[in-house]
């Protein structure tokens, strides 16, 4: 979409309308209502509050930790700094997996307590009674197929899925049984380009790549990653779009280096005499 300040708050139909008129989606993480407002300033069409919150922002290993309580801690801070970008947040590990109706209240949670605009949930054909329920009631999903972290222990690790001819014809499966269900739009994640590109054209709804190549209708990534703040290791697929990481740390030692010597504060950022402290 046109990056312009003053453009209306995106919504679940802008999704269709843009994979329509053939425009591409951009979507960011964030887990804070500093970064939030500005990747919402600088025109982003969504904001996913990822459970990556786990791996990235809270130091766990995998993103099975994470709790309702965190993502609706988190939710709520984004909505704070967002003006424009649809927020969607995670349903995070064991939120939905065991009864359709606990996770139908999940997701409400997540709308009600937490502010944002839609719900992402993990899996397939065994999330499809509550997705139908949840789509019912007026509470917006967004699928996620592929790599779905939650199922890393399954995996055996972080790996690419849909290898084989067989994987990706379930997967196809999956996302147009999403579809019909009454998902509004489907990440695939850490999937070959051509099967990725293969599900786009088979959907009415947009397909949101992460590790899954240039023919999805839209992209998402986590900031942290983007911008080069997540240094611990880069999968394949990540593009460092700033080296936030390196900027950082010269900024923290320039301002120990300023302390140690004591050329931090200054006068210019010191308050004056008694008689001037009415100063801001
Ligand atoms: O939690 C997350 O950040 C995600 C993206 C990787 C799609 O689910």
């Amino acid at each position: 979409m046109e990056v312009d300040a003053a453009t209306r708050k995106v919504r679940v139909p802008d999704f269709l309308a843009m994979k329509a008129r053939g425009e591409r989606i951009t979507m960011l993480t964030a887990y804070d209502y500093t970064m939030a407002r500005l990747i919402d300033a600088a025109g982003i069409d969504a904001i996913l509050v990822g459970d990556s919150v786990g791996n990235v922002h809270l130091g766990y290993s995998t993103t099975l930790p994470v709790t309702m309580e965190e993502m609706l801690h988190h939710t709520r801070a984004v909505c704070r700094g967002v003006r424009r970008a649809l927020v969607v947040a995670d349903l995070p590990f064991l939120s939905f997996q065991v009864d359709p109706l606990e996770a139908v209240r999940n997701a409400g949670r997540i709308l009600k307590e937490g502010g944002a605009d839609a719900v992402k949930i993990e899996g397939g054909q065994i999330v499809l009674p509550a997705v139908r329920h949840m789509v019912q009631i007026g509470i917006p999903v967004m699928g996620h197929l592929g790599l779905t972290p939650q199922s890393v222990h399954k995996f055996g690790g972080f790996r690419v899925q849909a290898r084989s001819r067989e994987a990706a014809k379930a997967l196809l499966e999956d996302a147009l049984a999403l579809e019909d269900a009454g998902a509004f739009s489907i990440v695939l994640e850490g999937v070959p380009s051509d099967v990725a590109a293969e599900v786009t054209s088979q959907l009415r709804i947009p397909t949101i790549g992460i590790g899954a190549g240039p023919a999805c209708d839209g992209q998402v990534l986590v900031c942290y990653d983007a911008l080069g703040m997540f240094e611990d290791f880069k999968p394949k697929f990540v593009k460092r779009f700033a080296k936030l990481g390196e900027e950082i740390r010269r900024a923290v030692a320039e301002y120990c280096k300023g302390v140690r010597e004591g050329t931090f504060p200054d006068l210019e950022h010191s308050y004056g005499p008694l008689e001037k402290t009415e100063e801001k």
